[in-house]
């Protein structure tokens, strides 16, 4: 939103949620997130076309497009429990808006819903409506976190899905006057309802599909000595397959990818097609063997103990560049070796002790729900064996094993040799992303395990 205010000086966006603190933060010099060159946008529009409010009712009933971007979270219980999105909160927002309005609107899916939503969401409209024309669009977001504002500024493509009524295309041009401002009109495609949704789950899918793929072979290149850089590498140079998201790594995490596959699974099996279901399925298979194989690897090759041993943990967050750690690989590495008794030492740039300390006493899908409703947290007693801190000298002194975790630049320009001196002999170090030297650290001395590459 602060984009489109940014790149449309005559349009007025204003920004609404229910919760007071958010839109405080939003209101202050700190935002609420981690995002590059976010704070310079929201600074440069913010009170003159971008607002941030609590008003919500007021500011939908004055709006003539309305962006829907409520979480859709997995469903923890009831019918498709574990697989299924969570509509709660969309349908209560749709609700709210057939409540409030009393003109024309445009309403724009924003948040990734599974194909189909848009009948439900128009059916609660219309059957509300009080003689106000609702026109529902699909409008699916790509950017991925880390490279927001990059991938906004610059998009490979926007896609508007709508209604094939003469209503339908005046609003799917609408909003495509809005994007017209800055993107080509060729990068604008615009298809029907249902395409546009299931656009963004199958984008999703295949992305997370590649580095599944790419870390099934890591798992044979360890087998065989060769090396998962160089096939990727190889492989990559296909211009057919090209050389994207081909990074072998601990696992894939964040907000969506597990989500979407596993709430593509639920309308395969819905549809009946079973085959389907666990063609999408494997992906995310594939994804927990590769956590569970890391963790594997950090224990037996501490002698199979790492009971009451230091191991730093570098890096928490799902990926560099962002404070997020929604379905962090480094979650369920941290479980794994916590299930091994051993003493954890956390570091990462961006994320906040109480953040790390709230994850690992989360149930899986619990995160994505609001703080009132989840159970109370696992009574693991983390405390003991979990400590965070403010630097990886400080994470890696007395350590017997390091993993990184994150890909962040600044591991790459570690003084590898300080942290050596200060570590436990053998000194191991387990790198989840390949972002080390590996001939360097054997140098120095350590023993490094990186994935998909000889040992
Ligand atoms: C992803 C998609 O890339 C976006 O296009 C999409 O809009 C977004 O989901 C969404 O649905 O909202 P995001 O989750 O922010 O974006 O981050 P990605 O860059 O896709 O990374 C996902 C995970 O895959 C990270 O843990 C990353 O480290 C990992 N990854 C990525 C690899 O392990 N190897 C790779 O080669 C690339």
């Amino acid at each position: 939103m602060a984009m489109i205010a940014l790149k449309c000086p005559d349009i007025q966006v204003v920004v609404v949620d229910i919760a007071m603190p958010r839109i405080n933060a939003w209101n202050s010099d700190t935002l609420p997130i981690f995002e590059p060159g976010l704070d310079e946008v929201v600074k440069a529009c913010r009170g003159k076309n971008l607002f941030f409010s609590t008003d919500v009712e007021r500011h939908v009933a004055e709006a003539e497009i309305v962006f829907v971007s409520v979480n859709t979270p997995t469903k923890t219980s009831g019918l498709g429990a574990g697989k299924a999105a969570d509509l709660t909160y969309w349908e209560s927002a749709a609700r709210m808006i057939a409540d409030v309005s009393k003109s024309d609107k445009i309403v724009v899916e924003k948040s990734t819903v599974p194909v189909k939503t848009a009948e439900a969401i128009e059916k609660i409209l219309n059957h509300n409506c009080n003689g106000v024309n609702f026109q529902i669009l699909s409008n699916p977001e790509f950017l991925a976190e880390g490279t927001a504002i990059e991938d906004l500024m610059k998009p490979d493509r926007v896609l508007i899905g709508g209604r094939e009524t003469p209503e339908g295309q005046k609003a799917i041009e609408a909003l495509k006057d809005v994007y017209a401002h800055w993107v080509p009109t060729d990068c604008i495609i615009t298809m029907n309802l249902w395409s546009a949704e299931l656009s963004k789950l199958a984008a999703n899918a295949i992305l997370a599909q590649r580095i599944s793929s790419v870390n099934a072979m890591s798992a044979l290149c360890e087998a065989t000595g060769a090396d998962v850089t160089e096939v990727a590498y190889a492989v990559g140079k296909d211009s057919r397959i090209g050389s994207c998201f081909l990074n072998a790594s601990v696992g894939f995490g964040g907000s969506c990818f597990q989500k979407d596959i596993l709430n593509l699974v639920y309308i395969c099996e819905c549809n009946g097609l079973t085959e389907v279901a666990n063609y999408w399925k494997q992906v995310v298979q594939i994804n927990d063997y590769q956590k569970s194989r890391f963790v594997k690897r950090v224990v037996s090759s501490m002698f199979n103990t790492v009971s009451g041993k230091k191991v730093a943990i570098l890096g928490f967050a799902f990926k560099k560049d962002t404070g997020d750690t929604r379905e962090a690989a480094a979650i369920d590495v941290c479980h794994g070796l916590i299930g091994d008794k051993a003493q954890l030492s956390i570091y990462d740039p961006q994320v906040t002790e109480a953040q790390i300390l709230r994850d690992l006493a989360m149930d899986k899908f619990d995160w994505d729900h609001p703080q009132h409703l989840q159970k109370p947290l696992n009574p693991v007693d983390t405390t003991k064996l979990v400590s965070v801190v403010v630097d990886a000298y400080e994470a890696t002194k007395g350590a017997h094993g390091v993993c990184i975790l994150t890909e962040w630049d600044e591991f790459k320009k570690l003084d590898y040799k300080r942290i050596y001196e200060g570590m436990q002999k053998p000194a191991f170090i387990f790198d989840g992303r390949n972002v080390i030297d590996v001939a360097e650290l054997r140098k120095i001395g350590f023993i490094v395990y990186s994935v998909g590459k000889p040992l």
